[in-house]
């Protein structure tokens, strides 16, 4: 089997670390480095919290830390979802394993330079990482064979009726990234939404008796209460997992061609990824924006993931 070769750019994060566990243990993935950037929580409580999750499972991938504030914006963060850590709820022991001392941006220009083309760029944060290494760098765009991202929405927001976390994070980014002309598919919330983890599902995980199945556990147990609170949500979504669940299952997800266009303007829809679904603007797409999945699929792709942990 091909294994397809990525770098996955987070800011863990409840989701991202299930998005780490997935990435980090599939045959069909080659994960080169993972990236991480400023978002749930500050970068130094982001990249700790990355450590901890390779530390516990012995992922031996190298990490690095990249940029710690977006490009212009003021920082937001997502405490009420993700806690004062930024991954509260699993209790993790005393921290041994270390960042790699290159710096993330450095990693991601470095290492697509060096590519064939064949460096898929899988980014489930606000796109700071990849906005300046393209800035940067430009000789790098060509060089990615497709950005798979989690962010945005065209329906509603989860920070603002328009907006979505990771975009609103950082807007300018975002821009950098829709008008590169890389190819892109996105996970906007209109997909993700639909991996609302339910108690069962939880229960299903913890069942594989791994170590990665209970920290499955502890970490959508605090999920399911703070989307609870936040949203009345009977489950919390995965929403950064189903960018390796695309990679690894394409069919089990629904995409449509949209042209789509951040807007960095200030007012009620900043942040917001304007996604032209009917095609009114007929302009060119863009991306390839996820409608749907099958989660009987996804869920089975999760525990067969969790289950290759000891
Ligand atoms: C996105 O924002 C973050 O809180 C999650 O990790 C996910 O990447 C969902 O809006
Ligand atoms: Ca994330």
């Amino acid at each position: 089997m091909e294994k397809r070769k990525i770098i996955l750019d987070c800011d863990p994060g409840h989701d991202d670390a299930i998005a780490m566990m997935m990435a980090a243990a599939h045959p069909a993935i080659e994960l080169l480095g993972i990236t991480i950037v400023a978002g749930n929580q500050t970068l130094d409580k982001t990249l700790v919290n990355g450590l901890h999750v390779c530390q516990a499972l012995g992922i031996q991938v190298p990490v690095y830390a990249g940029m710690p504030r977006p490009i212009m914006r003021e920082q937001v963060v997502a405490e009420s979802i993700h806690g004062e850590t930024g991954l509260d709820g699993p209790v993790f022991g005393p921290l041994t394993r270390k960042p790699e001392k290159e710096h993330g941006v450095r990693f991601l220009i470095d290492t697509l330079l060096a590519s064939e083309g064949d460096v898929t760029l899988v980014p489930v944060g606000p796109l700071t990482n990849i906005a300046v290494a393209m800035r940067m760098e430009p000789g790098i765009i060509p060089k990615i064979r497709e950005i798979v991202l989690m962010g945005g929405a065209y329906g509603t927001g989860n920070v603002t009726p328009s907006a979505e976390f990771n975009i609103y994070a950082d807007p300018e980014a975002a821009r950098v990234v829709f008008t590169s002309g890389v190819p892109i598919t996105m996970m906007g919330l209109d997909l993700t939404n639909q991996t609302a983890c339910t108690m069962d599902v939880i229960e299903r995980m913890e069942r594989t008796g791994t170590r990665a199945g209970k920290l499955f556990g502890e970490i959508m147990r605090f999920t399911y209460r703070t989307q609870h609170e936040a949203y009345g949500l009977d489950g919390g979504p995965v929403h950064d997992a189903t960018c390796i669940a695309y990679l690894i299952d394409p069919d089990s997800i629904r995409t449509k061609d949209m042209y789509v266009e951040i807007d960095v303007n200030e007012g009620p829809c900043y942040g917001r990824t304007v996604c032209d679904e009917l095609g009114v603007l007929k302009k060119k797409a863009n991306a390839k924006v996820g409608t749907g999945i099958d989660c009987g699929r996804f869920w089975d792709l999760v525990e067969e993931c969790l289950k290759m942990y000891s």
